[in-house]
């Protein structure tokens, strides 16, 4: 069966009517799938201290482990006015972490792998070799 994107972008949607963000003044909605079927969300939730900023991305990842753990296999998120945006530099390697090369991220020039769009990355592999005996 094929996955239903727009299921998918309306929760990210919704998601993002509950960002806390009054001093960017821009929301952030995400929405992602589980391997088992599961849907995990985030939104970004902004602090005084300007730097300390969680991205919806943070949110969903918590999300995801707070919720039993698993793989993303797609992922969307959204801005304020409910169109697509692409995750920051940031959260790429946050969702490498919690979704591989393989995951699917429906963006603004269409559907792409995470490899596409993070091209070479670091990850968990990478620490086996260099690591000090
Ligand atoms: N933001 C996210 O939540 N995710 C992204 O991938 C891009 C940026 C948030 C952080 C900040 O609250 C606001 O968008 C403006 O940068």
């Amino acid at each position: 069966m094929g996955v239903d994107w727009d299921a998918l972008l309306e929760a990210a949607i919704e998601v993002s009517e509950r960002a806390y963000a009054p001093y960017s003044g821009y929301r952030v909605g995400a929405a992602a799938l589980v391997g088992d079927g599961r849907m995990v969300v985030g939104c970004n939730v902004e602090n005084a201290a300007y730097g300390v900023v969680l991205c919806a991305e943070c949110g969903l990842v918590s999300s995801l482990h707070a919720t039993g753990g698993g793989r993303l296999t797609h992922f969307v998120c959204v801005n304020g006015d409910g169109a697509v945006i692409m995750p920051c530099g940031r959260c790429r390697q946050l969702l490498f972490e919690n979704g591989g090369r393989e995951l699917v991220l429906r963006t603004p020039s269409g559907l792409r792998t995470l490899a596409e769009v993070l091209p070479d990355a670091f990850g968990p592999d990478d620490l086996e070799a260099g690591r000090d005996a």
